[in-house]
């Protein structure tokens, strides 16, 4: 079974990285434009296999796609990253190009592939990955929840000195700072996070999951690797094992939380068909509000990328 991850940059190698040392899949497959650059990172993971005991054949290549052939998942990783004062959305019309053409070569040569998207403004990058792609749905999907749900639990399990393994947690909407966490579906070791966190101390680390992406870029000049490609590598150990996880994923909504044609963060169940299922859950106002409010942020982004689709055709 085999594993592309386009992309060789931070979060692509991370990904990689992380798969091979899960030993999962038969091979993983790094391809990057940059001439060389996955072929280098795809050999140095493959000789950390003797040293962490791993199988999993980890190669990389220079923008041949012919060596992604028949990949049971894909991770479209490739595009810029943010820079301090730059909004995911000031990375579309770039990536965009990136995601589409990436697209293109990926269903070309796995037609059958589930097709993860990690790439900003991460809802609308998988809005276009879908438009190319031209896949069910279900087959094509993002990764941010999963990302986004590690950051507020690592900051309750900081703030609560408890292990993040007791810690679960909801967050719906689209992966920008207008993202909702839930508070009323996060519990620790089954208890309601609000019998255990003071709500001004809650409100605090539910602003800074929000800005959660923002934090890192500011300390390092450039956005996070570590956490997203863990998360993205954490999606595809659920395909690839059908394992039913429950995650928030950036899905294509038909009618659920009643909205349409809208790519957002949701939880699903995740397995060997990709999506399997939505989970729609009964919110109260409050949460119906901000997830509208977080929709209507996606809508603007998806709006533009529209308008760049049709200036092209
Ligand atoms: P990076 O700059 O380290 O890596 C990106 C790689 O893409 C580069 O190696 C570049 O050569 C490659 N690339 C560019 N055009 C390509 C093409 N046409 N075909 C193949 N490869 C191509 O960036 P990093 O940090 O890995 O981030 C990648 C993307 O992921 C960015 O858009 C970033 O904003 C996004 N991201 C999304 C997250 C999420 O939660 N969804 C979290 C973290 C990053
Ligand atoms: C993150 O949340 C920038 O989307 C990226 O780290």
């Amino acid at each position: 079974m085999k594993v592309s991850v386009i992309g060789a940059g931070n979060v692509g190698a991370t990904c990689a990285d992380v798969l091979a040392q899960k030993d999962i899949v038969n091979e993983v497959v790094l391809l990057d434009i940059k001439e060389n650059f996955a072929e280098g990172k795809a050999l140095d993971i493959w000789e950390c296999a003797p040293v962490n005991l791993y199988d999993t054949r980890v190669t990389g290549s220079t923008n041949d796609y012919s060596k992604t052939a028949n990949s049971e998942v894909v991770v479209i990783t490739s595009g810029l990253p943010r820079k301090p004062g730059m909004s995911r959305d000031d990375l579309i019309s770039t990536n965009a190009g990136i995601v589409k053409s990436v697209t293109e070569n990926v269903i070309k040569y796995s037609p059958n592939a589930k097709i993860i998207i990690v790439s900003n403004p991460l809802d609308v990058m998988t809005y276009c990955a879908y438009l190319t792609a031209k896949k069910p749905a279900n087959e094509v999907f993002g990764m941010a929840g999963v990302l986004d749900t590690a950051r507020y639990r690592a900051f309750l399990a900081s703030e609560l000195n408890c292990s993040p393994k007791d810690i679960q947690a909801l967050l719906l909407g689209g992966h920008g700072d207008t993202m909702v966490p839930l508070p009323r579906y996060t519990t620790v070791a089954g208890i309601p996070v609000t019998e255990l966190v003071a709500k001004d101390k809650l409100d605090a680390i539910i602003e800074r999951t929000k800005k959660g992406g923002g934090e890192i870029v500011n300390l390092l000049g450039t956005s996070a690797w570590y956490a997203p490609g863990a998360s993205a590598a954490q999606m595809v150990e659920a395909i690839i094992r059908d394992q039913k996880r429950i995650f928030p994923v950036c899905a294509w909504l038909q009618g659920e939380y009643g909205m349409n044609n809208i790519y957002l963060g949701v939880p699903v169940v995740l397995g060997k068909k990709g999506i399997e299922k939505i989970i729609e859950l009964k919110l109260n106002a409050e949460e119906k509000a901000l997830l509208e409010e977080s929709a209507g942020h996606v809508r603007e982004v998806m709006a533009v990328l529209d308008k760049l689709n049709s200036q092209s055709a």
